[in-house]
């Protein structure tokens, strides 16, 4: 399984999977994102962010089809290898990031605080949004 930097082809194939989950979009730059793919097809991507004090893993997801296949979790562990300090989500689902280390933390830097306003405001759900943590060694 290859991890790779999206080409110009396979960010707009990312670009239409972030729509399709409504998944946040802002400041998108190919560099940012990991991908996987299959035969040209995008079927795994996620991000991560570089806050001037912090490490951000956010808008990623796996192809509908390729879902629950540990391609998720596979992502993830990949972008926490990426990362060269501690890396912090805002998410909704608390449980599949618990599964890769991550914990939910009250202290936060505030890139994180304006995060929370974002998604509260911008991607309003009925589920409530969690602040986690993965320690880098
Ligand atoms: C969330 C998402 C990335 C999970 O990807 P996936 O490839 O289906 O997940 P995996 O197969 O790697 O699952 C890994 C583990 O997490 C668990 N898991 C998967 N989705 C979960 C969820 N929504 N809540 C809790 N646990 C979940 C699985 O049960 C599995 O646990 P197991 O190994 O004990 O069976 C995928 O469902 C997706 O793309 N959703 C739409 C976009 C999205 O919500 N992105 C996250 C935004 S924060």
């Amino acid at each position: 399984m290859v991890f790779k930097q999206p080409d110009k082809n396979e960010f707009e194939q990312v670009k239409q999977l972030v729509e399709e989950f409504w998944l946040f979009n802002e400041n998108m730059q190919p560099k940012q994102f990991s991908i996987l793919s299959d035969k040209g097809r995008v079927i795994a991507f996620g991000r991560l962010i570089e806050h001037s004090e912090a490490t951000e893993l956010c808008t990623m997801g796996v192809a509908k089809e390729f879902q629950k296949k540990g391609l998720g979790e596979k992502m993830v562990e990949h972008l926490i290898r990426m990362a060269k300090r501690d890396v912090y989500l805002v998410t909704i689902l608390p449980g599949f990031f618990a599964k890769s280390g991550f914990k939910v933390v009250q202290d936060y830097p505030d890139s994180l605080r304006k995060k929370v306003e974002i998604c509260t405001k911008e991607y309003h759900v009925e589920e409530p949004y969690f602040v986690m943590k993965c320690n880098i060694q």
